[in-house]
């Protein structure tokens, strides 16, 4: 369902990923790591067209994805996201559907029902005239995480969601994430933890600019591949 052909970016001069392909099926929980700088979160921010790509193909459903990205629904890496923005919980929730409705319609009755439910779910529905930047670390991703749901999106995209969050909040996104993919959706997840963690996703890709590996959890968590993708050192921890 969602194809990525000989990818390649290059960040003026920095080769961010080489030649990456691979094919992920409708309705499949996926998970990418690698090391710092391996290129994960340019790997997701290209299939979301937001940097250039030099070479290669991405396809949703046999169709240029760049087409159809009203489809898809992103939640960044917390570094990533300007958190003192003055806006509220339930506008964070909303906009993700301006696109959508168009902007004279966004407080539709759907649109506002599709927020509340999606708040309600992530528990954060009480707090939702709270500014962005005053709710705490693991707070702030569920939001994100409602925005993402009441977006309808058919490919969800998570850089790093389980970080720096704590046990509540990882069931809560863990569980969404079932839900999801039970529904057919298809989600990609930045994983930065190799342990145990990792036994929630249906395949792995390993990545260190070329894709490492790709597969079970048994068959990418070797210490073959870790060693390729992490150098020395971690093989006789995770493997
Ligand atoms: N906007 C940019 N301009 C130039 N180079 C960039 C840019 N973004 C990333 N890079 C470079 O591309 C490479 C891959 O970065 P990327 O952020 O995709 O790695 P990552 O695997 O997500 O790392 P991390 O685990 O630290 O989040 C790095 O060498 C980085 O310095
Ligand atoms: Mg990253």
């Amino acid at each position: 369902m969602l194809e990525i052909q000989n990818l390649s970016i290059d960040y003026r001069g920095t080769l961010a990923l080489h030649n990456v392909s691979f094919f992920v099926p409708a309705g499949q929980l996926v998970g990418i790591i690698g090391p710092n700088g391996a290129g994960k979160s340019t790997l997701v921010e290209a299939i979301l067209n937001l940097v250039p790509v030099t070479q290669g193909v991405i396809r949703f459903k046999g169709i240029s994805l760049k087409r159809q990205l009203l489809k898809t629904a992103y939640v960044p890496q917390r570094s990533y996201i300007d958190w003192d923005y003055p806006v509220t919980v339930w506008n964070v929730v909303m906009m993700a559907q301006t696109v959508q409705t168009g902007l004279f319609n966004k407080f539709s009755r759907q649109a506002k029902h599709l927020a509340r439910t999606a708040l309600e779910r992530v528990g954060m529905y009480e707090l939702r005239h709270r500014p962005i930047g005053e709710l705490s670390g693991g707070q702030q991703q569920r939001v994100f995480l409602a925005r993402a749901l009441a977006k309808e999106a058919e490919l969800l995209i998570f850089d790093e969601p389980f970080t720096a969050v704590d046990r509540k909040t990882e069931d809560i996104i863990f569980d969404v994430f079932q839900e999801l993919r039970a529904a057919g959706k298809t989600l990609l997840v930045i994983n930065h933890d190799l342990g145990d963690s990792l036994a929630i996703y249906d395949q792995l890709l390993l990545l260190n600019k070329r894709l490492i590996a790709q597969g079970t959890r048994h068959e990418v968590v070797t210490s073959d591949n870790l060693e390729r993708a992490y150098g020395r050192g971690l093989t006789r921890v995770f493997a």
